[in-house]
């Protein structure tokens, strides 16, 4: 007996798949680095039981024949609202680093968040991939005159928007960074970081916000925002849009998960742009995002798993299989389009499915 295989399977057909993958091609170090939160990692549990207790609830015979799962952020064409999250450390997955985030997001119809932190230099990432739709994500380590150097560079090289990382005055006590004695600045090279003063991030204010909203013609967009007083703050201050983010539980432990505060920051967040990222994995993770308000979620452990997996081919893979999956569970709800979620299709479970 022969068993029918379809022309063109993918390597990674779920998730879990990829996280075994990951799980079998990463150093231990490595591993429990990417995989750990900060503190107790009550968050980093919390991100995903939060969106594990949220369920969905659908309505039948409506002609779902033809879903749509693309949309815009900041303007920007997405064949669906998953986006790739900065991730300083990228090399440490995949030798191409940001540059492969860059190829997979231009392959696959998604946008790129490039951290300051991480390698090859932001010039070369963008070389990489033309095409690429990019934000460059930004810490200020140093005076007015050297973050204007790295805005400046980055509108040079065709990045589409700025992004502040707000949530990182300091670091987060990451205990499984301690306990394996990680050095994350030895990890990797930091060739954008020349000159940088690490202590100066904690000085950081909203005047700096205004101030760099000012100095730049790109939308500016505050990562990290998890409180609605801030979302106010955020539009007084030029800012276009905000990522609602607990920096996938690595910095302030412990607070609610991302999911649980999406909906009142939306709702203080007026016409600003919200995404969310913090422990989505799926398809069906995403449309729980979408019903609360936000126009787009990004995925961080999710990515660097991909890319040690199989490197670029398997980011492209993911991104699609979320596409995939998404546009699955918007049929399944009887929606045909991401604008048509709304809060009525989730409800609150009494108990959350417990995690893989
Ligand atoms: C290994 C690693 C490195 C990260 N580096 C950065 C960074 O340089 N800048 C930043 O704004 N966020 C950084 N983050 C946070 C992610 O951008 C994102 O907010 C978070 O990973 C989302 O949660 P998730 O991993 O559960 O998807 C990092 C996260 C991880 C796991």
């Amino acid at each position: 007996m022969s068993v029918k295989i379809a022309a063109r399977m993918p390597t990674f057909a779920t998730a879990d798949e990829v996280t075994d993958a990951a799980r079998a091609a990463l150093p231990d170090e490595v591993w429990e680095y990417v995989n750990g939160g900060a503190g107790t990692e009550v968050v980093l549990r919390r991100n995903r039981a939060a969106l594990d207790a949220l369920l969905l609830r659908g309505r039948v015979l409506r002609n779902v024949s033809s879903v749509r799962t693309d949309t815009t952020f900041l303007g920007i064409p997405l064949a669906s609202p998953v986006l790739l999250a900065p991730i300083g450390t990228i090399g440490l997955f995949d030798s191409g680093g940001a540059a492969s985030c860059a190829r997979a997001a231009a392959r696959a119809g998604s946008a790129a968040f490039i951290s300051i932190l991480s390698t090859p230099s932001l010039e070369e990432v963008a070389a990489a991939a033309p095409d690429a739709a990019l934000v460059y994500q930004h810490y200020i380590r140093g005076d007015r005159g050297w973050t204007l150097e790295l805005v400046r560079r980055a509108e040079a090289a065709g990045y589409r928007a700025l992004c502040l990382t707000v949530d990182s005055p300091v670091d987060g006590l990451r205990e499984r960074e301690l306990r394996l004695r990680f050095d994350r600045g030895a990890a990797q090279a930091q060739p954008n970081l020349v000159g940088a003063r690490r202590e100066l991030q904690a000085a950081v204010t909203w005047d700096e916000v205004a101030w760099l909203a000012d100095e730049t013609a790109l939308p500016l967009v505050l990562k990290g925002i998890t409180h609605p007083g801030d979302a106010a703050r955020a539009i007084e201050a030029g800012a276009a849009a905000i990522v609602v983010s607990n920096h996938g539980g690595r910095q302030l432990d412990p607070q609610p998960g991302a999911i649980e505060v999406l909906a009142e920051v939306v709702e203080a967040a007026g016409a600003l742009e919200v995404a969310v990222d913090g422990g989505f994995v799926r398809g069906n993770d995403v449309v729980k995002a979408l019903a609360l308000g936000a126009r787009a979620v990004l995925i961080g452990r999710a990515l660097c798993l991909s890319l040690a997996a199989g490197g670029e081919d398997a980011l492209v893979e993911t991104l699609r299989r979320l596409r995939v999956e998404t546009e699955r569970t918007l049929a399944l709800l009887g929606v045909t389009c991401a604008g048509e979620v709304a809060a009525t299709h989730v409800i609150r479970a009494d108990w959350a499915t417990p995690p893989r």
